[in-house]
């Protein structure tokens, strides 16, 4: 994907007297372009979670709105047809206002489960790589069948989302 020509833009909108000057950010119109924005609300009940799940040609920001999740976030350091290789990241208590994101690689593998009923507003971003033969990916993990390989990083098994909904869902 092209960077944003920041400094273009910066130079052609200026600064305002009063208040702010704006842009709007074009990514551009190439044939193949496959930049999707979805934003989509998330209802996940006592208990229940988004299960542990890494992602291939996507990031995404989740605002909770209301309730509370412990939040597990990792790295996604490698991957083969079986198997990510992860590294901790973070791992807390988060409530409304709490935003998290992920990126490509940092963070990437995200893990929420609720404490009580809650929601959160998602902005998903797909499509990130054009020459990528899926628009993006999805990775879930069966974390109980984590292999620590040293320094802290974790060789985690895929596994079916119907299989990993029953085990962690
Ligand atoms: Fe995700």
């Amino acid at each position: 994907m092209d960077g944003i020509d920041f400094e273009r833009l910066a130079e052609r909108i200026g600064f305002a007297d009063l208040g702010v000057t704006t842009a709007r950010i074009d990514f551009g119109s190439e044939e193949h372009r496959t930049l999707h924005f979805l934003p989509k609300l998330f209802a996940v009940n006592a208990g229940r979670s988004i299960i542990p799940h890494g992602h291939s040609n996507m990031v995404s920001a989740h605002l909770p709105l209301t309730g509370a999740f412990r939040l597990r976030q990792y790295d996604q350091l490698a991957r083969d047809e079986h198997s990510l290789t992860i590294q901790p990241a973070l791992d807390r208590m988060i409530r409304a206002g709490d935003l998290s994101s992920i990126g490509e690689d940092e963070d990437n593998v995200h893990w929420f489960i609720a404490e009580e009923p809650s929601y959160t507003f998602d902005v998903i971003v797909t499509g990130l790589d054009d020459e990528a033969e899926q628009p993006y990916e999805i990775f879930n993990l069966d974390m109980e069948a984590a292999e620590p390989k040293g320094n802290g990083l974790l060789n985690v098994p895929l596994m079916p989302v119907s299989e990993a909904l029953l085990k962690y869902g």
